[in-house]
């Protein structure tokens, strides 16, 4: 913690963005592996996939720098969001903040809601599929009996208030990334008056095509399964 208060702003920026553009792939891997939710027969499939990904002791290593990738982008955020509210006085804020993106005004607000959606989807999923909290049923594939992720995912998008939940998290999510790739780039440096309007709109489309994976599974699975 004290290392990471004691990077500079530009160095803070830098690993802020190199861990968003980290938890990024994360999020088009989570989603290919959850689409196959809906996409294969009796979601064999994705409870094959949440299996080998549960047990394989490479994948269990990288879980430990995936949380760690979710906390320095968190606290580096937290850092640079109380500095920028102390270093601008309220005038020259209103001003700043009229020049930028809209959702790029309420990257804080927007990151609060998904810190405590991400709480309450570790007590839905990750800490019942570790044996930790609730209870998970089983199902046998091949002769190799699993835990049935699939199902405990099914029982709670039986739910509608999950649904709707999920849902709106989701949506902040979409207006975060709407703003923070776009904004990754930049902090790295990687700025062109030719290729950053390219960047944006790049940007831009990938946190709609995210979202919308995202917000279908709940939806499917409550209307057709
Ligand atoms: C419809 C949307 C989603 C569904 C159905 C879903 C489903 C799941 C399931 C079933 C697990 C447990 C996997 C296991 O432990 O074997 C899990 C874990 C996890 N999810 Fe999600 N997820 C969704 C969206 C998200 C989003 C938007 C984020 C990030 C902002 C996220 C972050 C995580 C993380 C960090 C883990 C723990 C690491 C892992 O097991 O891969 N999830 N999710």
């Amino acid at each position: 913690m004290s290392n990471l208060l004691s990077l500079s702003s530009v160095a803070k920026k830098i690993w802020m963005s190199l861990m968003g553009l980290f938890l990024f792939t994360f999020l088009l891997v989570h989603l290919s592996l959850n689409l196959t939710m809906i996409t294969s027969p009796d979601s064999g499939l994705f409870n094959e996939a949440a299996h080998f990904m549960g047990t394989n002791p490479f994948i269990q290593v990288f879980q430990w720098v995936l949380f760690a990738g979710f906390i320095v982008h968190i606290i580096l955020g937290l850092i640079l969001q109380v500095q920028n509210w102390m270093a601008r006085p309220n005038a020259y804020k209103k001003k700043a903040s009229s020049e930028q993106s809209f959702f790029s005004k309420y990257m804080i607000h927007t990151a609060v809601v998904i810190f405590v959606f991400l709480i309450i989807h570790f007590l839905n999923f990750f800490l019942v599929a570790k044996g930790l909290i609730g209870e998970i049923g089983e199902v046998t594939i091949d002769g190799v009996t699993m835990e049935d992720m699939a199902g405990l995912v099914f029982d709670l998008f039986a739910n509608p208030a999950y649904v709707v939940f999920y849902i709106i998290a989701l949506l902040f999510l979409g207006f975060h990334l709407d703003h923070g790739i776009q904004s990754a780039f930049q902090s790295l440096g990687l700025n062109h008056p030719k290729y950053t309007p390219c960047i944006k709109n790049a940007g831009r489309l990938l946190a709609i095509v995210i979202t919308l994976g995202y917000v279908l599974i709940p939806l499917v699975i409550y209307f057709t399964k």
